[in-house]
């Protein structure tokens, strides 16, 4: 175990890819020096929590659905927007529990998204160039030199949203809004208003029949009424992680208080690169993006390097191979891991490998490829014998028009009406909803090897 952090300049002796170039560095370590002050947005013993339940998820014994948005704004920061999010979320975390019959595992991609890593360092428009958006954490999406300009008292900012989220979510999921009866429904009725394909009509009225017969034999507790939530983003910028990094006094270890668990991108993955030095000393539970360059080889020194001790839970491996080349791709990486003795949870990207530009212009997804990329993934678990463990969905809670397809048969032509992301495209309410009950079918498909819980309980127990 590593207890102690390198310093930030320690890190930066390694090579260091996507951070912003700020004009005034005395101006960052004033911001620094705030940030090491502010109390930490999540308390270790969560991150402890966490890491046992994704430990259940490794070991087949929970589903882990993990989702948000892209990029977070500051200016998405409200009631409603977090809201909804959070309710798309829990819709979609009711039918995966009723089909995956194990307990769901829900993270956010939220209350801390707020960075993106850019293939360009500059973009030119009309023969003008100016540094690339990086997310609200570190410059303004306008076109402009001044929104532009990379400002460090954005991480201020990025504490200070991260903060109102975690409270409103934290309100949000003991205080009534995630009653298992008030979701169903919302899933109920979207179900009824939609076109949706018959089957998911079947399984909404199975998981009504379900809940009454509970709520006729009684059962009416705490875990109908709440459900614990997690928040997760990629740590992109080293100042700010490195900032909110605080040794714990129980354990006298170095967690990540920035969120729950935070994940290391496909393009700051280099093994000897300043991220993957920052991963290896906290003692989060960490994610791994995997994008189609990476080979088998690579992954397993990676997390030999990131999970030295096997510790159970520590990683999630988030695949995003696009539709067309996972079901060659993955199975390697798959059994070379498995073969350290690891046991990791293994988790879809379904949209990051599915992203093309139309001829308008709008870099969008469709349904049809998301859907092909997780019916791959379930594939090749079960071709290999191993549990498909979650899937990580870039979502929004509105009725944006930013992937084509689904029951809403959302064409090239209707993304002009709202499409409004600051990044990628996002599914929306329904076509996440859609997307659940398609995984959820792949959950009960009977060919997935899980444990029952039923069966497995011997009347001898008592
Ligand atoms: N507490 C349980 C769980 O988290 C059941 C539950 C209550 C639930 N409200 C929910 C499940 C909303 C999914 C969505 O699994
Ligand atoms: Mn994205």
């Amino acid at each position: 175990m590593v207890d102690q952090i390198p310093t930030l300049s320690e890190l930066r002796t390694r090579p260091v890819a996507q951070q912003p170039l700020y004009a005034d560095p005395a101006a960052v370590d004033a911001v620094l020096a705030e940030l090491r002050l502010r109390p930490p947005l999540v308390f270790a013993g969560e991150c402890d929590e966490l890491k046992r339940r994704v430990a259940e998820v490794a070991a087949g014994r929970s589903f882990l659905l993990q989702g948000g948005d892209c990029a977070e704004t500051f200016g998405s920061v409200t009631a409603g927007d977090i809201r909804g999010k959070l309710r798309v979320l829990l819709s979609m975390a009711v039918v995966l529990t009723y089909a995956a019959q194990v307990p769901v595992l829900k993270v956010g991609r939220i209350a801390g998204q707020y960075a993106k890593p850019r293939s360009k360092d500059t973009e030119t428009r009309d023969g003008i160039t100016l540094p690339s958006y990086r997310g609200d954490a570190v410059n303004g999406l306008e076109f402009v030199e001044a929104a532009r300009r990379p400002d460090p008292h954005r991480l201020i900012e990025v504490y200070n949203h991260s903060a109102a989220t975690l409270n409103l979510l934290r309100a949000f999921v003991t205080g009534g809004f995630a009653d298992l009866r008030a979701v169903h429904t919302w899933n109920r009725d979207f179900v009824r208003n939609s076109d949706v394909e018959e089957r998911y009509e079947q399984m909404t009225s199975e998981i009504e029949r379900a809940l009454a017969f509970m709520v006729a034999c009684g059962v009416d507790n705490e875990s109908l009424r709440t459900v614990d939530f997690y928040a997760s983003h990629e740590a992109l910028l080293l100042d700010y992680e490195h900032a909110l990094t605080r040794i714990d006094s129980r354990t006298g270890t170095p967690y990540d208080t920035s969120a729950h668990m935070v994940w290391i991108g496909e393009r700051t993955r280099q093994l000897d690169g300043a991220h993957v030095e920052f991963f290896r000393h906290i003692r989060n539970p960490i994610g791994i993006k995997i994008g189609p360059s990476a080979t088998a080889e690579d992954v397993v020194e990676l997390v030999e390097r990131l999970d030295p001790d096997h510790e159970p839970g520590r990683l999630t491996i988030i695949t995003r191979m696009g539709a067309g080349r996972i079901r060659s791709l993955l199975p390697p990486i798959v059994a070379a891991v498995e073969a350290t003795g690891r046991k990791v949870a293994w988790v879809c990207d379904p949209m990051h490998g599915n992203t093309f530009e139309t001829s308008l212009g709008y870099k969008t997804r469709a349904f049809s490829q998301v859907v092909d990329e997780v019916n791959g993934f379930f594939d090749v678990h079960e071709q290999l014998g191993t549990w498909p463990g979650g899937v990580h969905i870039e979502l929004t809670g509105d009725d944006v028009t930013e992937c084509v397809g689904g029951v809403g048969e959302l064409a090239e032509a209707d993304l002009a009406n709202r499409y409004e992301t600051a990044c990628d495209p996002r599914m929306n309410r329904d076509q996440s909803l859609e997307l659940a009950f398609v995984v959820a079918e792949r959950l009960t498909s009977g060919r997935i090897l899980r444990p029952n819980p039923v069966q497995e309980f011997q009347p001898e127990d008592f």
